[in-house]
């Protein structure tokens, strides 16, 4: 064997070939397995793609940067879970484009956030932190409540993310509009689209516009509580 090696060793023609066999072994090994990555992640009853106020929700989560200080995924470790809830399961994050999970925590993690505070609590602590959090060191975010929500062409958001396989329909891309403002005051046929469980109400305490406070509040109020975890019970303590 080790003859045939220095063989091999001092033809360089022979010696190439060996690599480029060698390096695409080890690149299929890499790349075939992507071609399935659908398979890696498993449904989950419940998970359905954001609405349109959601959706310009997390805009704004992005655009104000919360996820430098916020993460958005539950570790299976004990502590975590004790803390924050069940762990995150993949699904919950397969429609978030860009995902943000995140890999700080200057505050505290957001991924089931979602109805563990009233909406009152949340725009207060967004308008500003130590009303409600005397020690808290979060930036103020009053001006959400006088902003507009970006949704006038929300409905390009959709037709984007379905792009990158969102399974939006082309009613709901032609609703976008029509659904944000929906979704902040009585519903109108939101349901029909994305579900009873959908919040809608007015989520500011500003029920004559839709702000940028309604939509992020729309967002903070829908994490985690989209998946149906009875099926995932916590493993029991050891016997
Ligand atoms: C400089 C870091 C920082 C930034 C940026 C930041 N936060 Fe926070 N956040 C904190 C800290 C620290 C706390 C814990 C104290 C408190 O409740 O105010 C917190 C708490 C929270 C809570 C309460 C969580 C809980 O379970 O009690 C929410 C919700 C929240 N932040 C949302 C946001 C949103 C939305 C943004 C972006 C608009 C944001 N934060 C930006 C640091 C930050």
């Amino acid at each position: 064997m080790l003859k045939h090696h220095s063989k091999l060793e001092k033809n360089s023609f022979w010696m190439l070939i060996g690599i480029v066999v060698v390096v695409a072994i080890g690149g299929l090994v890499e790349i075939v397995p992507l071609f399935r990555i659908e398979t890696t992640i498993e449904k989950v009853n419940g998970v359905r793609p954001y609405t349109p106020l959601e959706l310009a929700g997390q805009n704004v989560y992005i655009r104000e940067g919360c996820f430098n200080c916020h993460s958005q995924q539950i570790r299976p470790l004990r502590d975590e879970v004790e803390r924050y809830g069940h762990y995150s399961l993949a699904a919950e994050s397969m429609y978030d484009h860009p995902f943000l999970w995140s890999s700080k925590r200057t505050g505290p993690d957001l991924a089931r956030v979602g109805g563990k505070y009233s909406d009152e609590w949340q725009t207060a602590h967004l308008k500003k932190p130590q009303d409600v959090v005397p020690e808290s060191i979060m930036p103020s975010y009053g001006f959400l409540l006088e902003r507009g929500a970006n949704i006038q062409k929300i409905g390009q958001d959709l037709k984007t993310l379905r792009i990158v396989g969102v399974p939006y329909t082309d009613e709901m891309i032609e609703n976008g509009y029509k659904d944000a403002v929906a979704q902040a005051s009585s519903g109108g046929d939101l349901g029909s689209r994305y579900g009873d469980k959908v919040n809608t109400r007015d989520f500011d305490g500003q029920p004559e516009f839709v702000s940028e406070m309604d939509a992020l509040v729309a967002y903070l109020q829908v994490l985690g509580t989209m998946a149906d975890l009875k099926n995932y019970k916590l493993q029991e303590k050891n016997p």
